[in-house]
């Protein structure tokens, strides 16, 4: 078997990401804060596609999911119940001499990794960040800010089970910000304290779990190929027993091939009847189903894919680069797939004058009724088709002179850079026909 390669290093993609407004450092100005990123002008488009993409698969495309959005303050009890203010905990080690900190289940041996100095004895650290509501700040006052976006989902099963009338199997997607004071930040974007999570909580007859399980995991693993991630550098990876959350029975991690290594983009695991037993013990209310079919009450298991938005965007974005040879330089593209690319349309007038400047302007105007449209008018044109290229624009239309007398437009494609003379009265449909996905 060959050997996986990653497409480039971090360093390479942080520096793109910065310098053509993909990601930024929070707080910049002062100094940053650790671990924080703010999404730019590109980034934001971005992420919102790969959320769009996602909620298209899961909520859009299928009859048996409907979406939520829960708030991420929510009761205090809800934490107890499902076993987060109890075991939400990493092992935590300290260095006696240098002070660093670290994960004791991510560092081998017994000495500090960063100066070999003597590590203190493991302690459990809880990772949810508290915070109080209302004006006094006092223990009946504490709230947390939710480490997951499931446990919205569960409180809400009766909810959503009267106001739908779904039947099982169904599910409930959700995709919002979820708060970690993670040990050890760090690799960019990949592992934060604040951070965008798209869930899926598919309640099935227990019984019927396993399958339903495999199908997910079949079905999430090909979303990231279809959207284009390369097939060699993802993998399946089955949690090991003692590896198991609290909740689980069995777990699969989608894991990329980071500049780092292998590490998990999505989990999917089988949380049984766990979350909603325990939130009907604690709240004293019926969270069951009742089967028609079978005339019976059952609490329902659950299957959750769970996957991380700002991890899957990193992984686009690192999936998508590539460096080519062109001419006596290297051409940096982004190869993201049409659905995810920030810009799926530039318009490059080869002229700021009138009148070409009007007839681009139309163009542009036209376009941006169904598309994020950039519109450059400045430098060679070959430095802008580089900037396009950059930052993954699948096409760009260039107006030329002769564009004024025969009424059509240069399509140039990123990927194979061909170039298409196209009437610009059907410039729209041809982009539709290009653009669909
Ligand atoms: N509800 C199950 C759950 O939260 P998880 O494996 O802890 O499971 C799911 O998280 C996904 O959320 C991960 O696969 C990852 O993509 C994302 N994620 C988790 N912690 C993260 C962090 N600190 N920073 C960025 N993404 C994170």
């Amino acid at each position: 078997m060959s050997e996986v390669q990653a497409t480039t290093t971090m360093e390479k993609i942080v520096s793109l990401a910065k310098r053509r407004g993909f990601i930024f450092q929070s707080s910049e100005i002062y100094g940053g804060l650790n671990s924080c990123w703010d999404y730019g002008p590109l980034g934001v488009e971005l992420k919102n596609n790969v959320k769009r993409a996602w909620w298209r698969k899961v909520v859009q495309e299928r009859d048996d999911m409907v979406g939520l959005d829960a708030s991420i303050l929510m009761h205090p009890r809800v934490w107890e119940a499902s076993g987060h203010v109890a075991g939400f905990t990493d092992p935590l080690v300290d260095c006696k001499v240098c002070k660093q900190r670290f994960r004791a289940d991510h560092i081998e041996g017994d000495r500090c990794p960063a100066c070999g100095g003597e590590l203190t004895e493991a302690r459990q650290f809880n990772l949810m960040f508290k915070t109080f509501m209302g004006p006094v700040e006092d223990s009946a006052a504490v709230v947390f800010m939710r480490p997951e976006t499931a446990q919205g989902i569960f409180v809400n099963f009766n909810n959503v089970l009267t106001t739908t009338r779904m039947k099982l199997p169904f599910g409930v997607a959700q995709i919002g910000k979820s708060f970690r004071n993670e040990i050890t930040p760090g690799n960019f974007t990949f592992r934060t304290r604040e951070f965008e999570q798209m869930e899926i909580e598919y309640f099935v007859k227990p019984g019927t779990d396993e399958e339903i399980h495999r199908q997910w995991i079949e079905q999430r693993f090909q979303w990231y190929i279809d959207l284009g991630i390369s097939k060699e550098r993802l993998r399946l990876r089955e949690h090991a027993k003692d590896e198991l959350a609290h909740y689980a029975k069995g777990c699969y991690d989608i894991e990329y091939y980071f500049p780092m290594g292998w590490s998990e983009l999505e989990g999917i695991a089988n949380r049984t009847d766990f979350d909603l037993k325990r939130h009907a013990e604690y709240s004293g209310q019926r969270l069951d189903y009742f089967d028609q079919e079978s005339n019976e009450h059952y609490v329902p298991y659950v299957i959750e894919p769970s996957a991380g938005a700002d991890r899957g965007t990193l992984a686009f974005l690192l999936d998508a680069y590539h460096e080519e040879p062109d001419k006596d330089e290297v051409r940096v593209v982004l190869k993201l797939h049409r659905a995810l690319a920030p810009y799926k349309v530039a318009i490059l007038p080869l002229s700021k004058k009138e009148p070409l400047v009007n007839m681009a302007k139309g163009i542009e105007k036209e376009l941006r009724k169904y598309w994020m449209v950039d519109y450059d008018d400045s430098k060679a044109i070959g430095r802008r088709y580089r900037r396009q290229d950059e930052i993954g624009t699948p096409y760009c239309v260039t107006v030329d002179f002769q564009s004024l007398e025969d009424q059509a437009v240069t399509v140039r494609d990123r990927d194979t850079m061909e170039q298409e003379r196209v009437p610009v009265a059907e410039l729209s449909k041809y982009l539709w026909e290009k653009l669909a996905w």
